[in-house]
């Protein structure tokens, strides 16, 4: 049976404007005949395909296409922030797969041993051990089953519209329509509450948000894992220290643990290593891409 399905900008995209693009830049044979090579070969997926054109280098803040047709790159999926083929990584990289290209967790060795202690002297009070993930959805997923083994307790609690990943336990604990549209049941457990918005959010004030927060988890029972970004990476709402303050102190006293996802604004993206000191607060979750720190 055929479902309904969401269309946005990103997504499959047949709009008028569209066609018109492609008709004016891609009007080369090669360009054509790779993208419709694609098209017969990949999955159309949810905001990311059809694809827009060809790449064939990048470079700093530019991608370039095969017909040398360079772009300023102001997506980059937020891991690029020091550059396209920053040639002090790419360096690295080259030397690193020289002497050692892969090394299990059975075993450890000296760069991943040196790469964690500098994680770990970047992060401040007692947060003191990293766990290196596949990726960086699956760093949320491992927070979410720590937060159940550490608490015992299952249940996790999120914001509407928020993003935590695209896999199925991540789109149960994020709340954007787009990803769970045709894909129930959710995770069991999983509970979205209103985002803490300064402007035309669904509360007036941000500390309702807070109150509602304290609400659903007494309510519900069995909370284990409250899960956020600290800035909202969609439509930048920055709640404010007060109200992460408030959060903290209702996280420890009802024994949830806050997972803070800082997944695309973390180490400077912002111009600060983190997004809120997170000395400020004490027993914190936090997961960064690649990285999960627990307490
Ligand atoms: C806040 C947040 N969490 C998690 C993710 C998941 O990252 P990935 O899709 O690279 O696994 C993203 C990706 O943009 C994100 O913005």
């Amino acid at each position: 049976m055929k479902q309904e399905v969401l269309k946005t900008e990103g997504d499959v995209n047949l709009s008028e404007e569209r066609l018109i693009w492609k008709k004016r830049n891609i009007i080369d044979e090669e360009t054509q005949q790779l993208l419709a090579s694609d098209e017969r070969v990949f999955l159309y997926q949810a905001m990311s395909t059809p694809c827009l054109d060809v790449l064939g280098t990048c470079d700093g803040a530019s991608i370039e296409n095969i017909q040398n047709k360079r772009y300023l790159d102001f997506h980059g999926n937020n891991v690029h922030q020091v550059g396209f083929s920053n040639p002090y990584v790419v360096d690295k990289i080259k030397a690193q797969l020289d002497q050692l290209s892969f090394s299990t967790r059975r075993f450890t060795n000296k760069i991943a041993i040196s790469f964690a202690e500098k994680l770990t002297s970047l992060l401040p009070g007692d947060l003191n051990r990293v766990l290196f993930a596949p990726g960086r959805t699956s760093a949320v997923s491992i927070a979410l089953k720590l937060a159940r083994i550490v608490t015992g307790k299952h249940k996790v609690v999120s914001y509407w519209d928020s993003f935590h990943g695209a896999s199925l336990d991540a789109i149960s604990a994020g709340g954007e329509a787009v990803f769970r549209q045709n894909m129930g049941p959710m995770m069991p457990g999983t509970i979205c509450i209103p985002p803490p918005m300064q402007k035309g959010g669904f509360f007036e004030d941000e500390m309702k948000s807070a109150e509602y927060l304290e609400y659903m988890i007494e309510k519900e029972g069995g909370v284990g894992a409250f899960i956020a970004e600290k800035v909202r990476n969609t439509d930048f709402q920055i709640p404010t220290k007060k109200y992460w303050k408030r959060v903290r102190e209702i996280c420890d006293k009802h024994h949830v643990l806050l997972i803070l996802d800082e997944i695309p604004i973390a180490l400077g993206r912002t111009g600060k290593m983190f997004v809120l000191r997170i000395s400020e607060l004490n027993q914190i979750f936090f997961v960064w891409e690649k990285v999960l720190e627990v307490e």
